[in-house]
């Protein structure tokens, strides 16, 4: 495996392999890899003969400078992570690697930019644009994967590939979860004991209630998801989205839609931190 943090060498390397008519899978991380991310990588390493891992912070993603500065940096670490599952390459870059002028490109795909974290977090999706359109002007990849832990970032990043008609194929891994059933995210390394204890109750509501919504109004479970996560002592939900997991626009009834997803946003414990999750309706 080979790390570069120069976007030429990378690229230089990639001339060689397209030569060959390799074909070629890209992963964007920003870094702080887990299983999650391996998952994504042995997917790409099974399906491409070259796989490259980007591992960039992406600071245009982010509207809050200290959620930006906290965020863990273990590039050591991710780097044996992303040998034991076979990745070919990672693109390390500076920040001034990455952006050697400032971005000032603009993406907004409403409504998939504008509803849940579109809405909550101003900026996070363009800056997502951002980065990844750059990837793949890098590196060309056939394919991409992304985790659905992230279902919204997935639907905006489709709704990219159709702006900029890009040849890329966009692969959806599913999420990986701890045992206790908590979506696995770099941000959990965050999480103070206590806080990583009531984590896990985010999911167990949000399983319990694909069996509530077999009696219950959408509205009904919908409430009903937010009041039990509410009464666990350090956890606030943001907002809890039932949604046509698609359009990502709001569904009123369960009939509405053959492909219905929850998808939730909880502050944890006192810093706060900020976890997301999901659940799927009509499976
Ligand atoms: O999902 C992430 O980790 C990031 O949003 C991504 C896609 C790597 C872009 O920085």
């Amino acid at each position: 495996m080979k790390v570069f943090h120069k976007i030429a060498d990378l690229q230089n390397e990639l001339f060689a392999v397209r030569k060959d008519n390799k074909t070629v899978g890209l992963v964007p991380t920003m870094g702080a890899l887990h299983e999650g991310h391996a998952s994504l990588v042995s997917r790409s390493v099974k399906e491409n003969d070259v796989t490259v891992v980007s591992v960039f912070v992406n600071p245009t993603q982010f509207n809050d400078k200290t959620d930006l500065n906290t965020y863990p940096r273990t590039l050591e670490a991710d780097c044996k992570l992303l040998e034991s599952v076979g990745a070919d390459y990672v693109l390390a870059p500076s920040v001034e690697e990455m952006y050697p002028t400032p971005d000032n490109r603009h993406f907004e795909f409403p409504p998939v930019t504008t509803v849940m974290e579109g809405a909550h977090r101003p900026g996070h999706f363009n800056g997502v644009c951002q980065v990844v359109s750059r990837l793949f002007y890098i590196v060309r990849p056939d394919k991409a994967y992304f985790g659905e832990k992230d279902w919204q970032q997935i639907a905006v990043i489709k709704a990219l590939v159709r702006f900029l008609g890009i040849k890329v194929q966009i692969i959806e891994c599913p999420i990986v979860r701890e045992a206790d059933g908590l979506a696995k995210s770099s941000r959990n390394t965050l999480l103070a004991a206590d806080e990583r204890a009531i984590a896990p109750t985010i999911y167990k509501y949000l399983k319990e209630s694909q069996e509530y919504a077999h009696s219950h109004s959408l509205k009904e479970t919908h409430d009903w998801v937010v009041e039990q996560i509410n009464a666990v002592d350090g956890l606030e939900v943001e907002y809890f989205s039932i949604v046509d997991g698609d359009t990502l626009l709001d569904v009123e009834n369960w009939e509405d839609s053959k492909n219905i997803v929850g998808c939730i946003t909880v502050y944890c414990g006192k810093k706060p931190i900020r976890l997301i999750d999901h659940i799927k309706y009509n499976s």
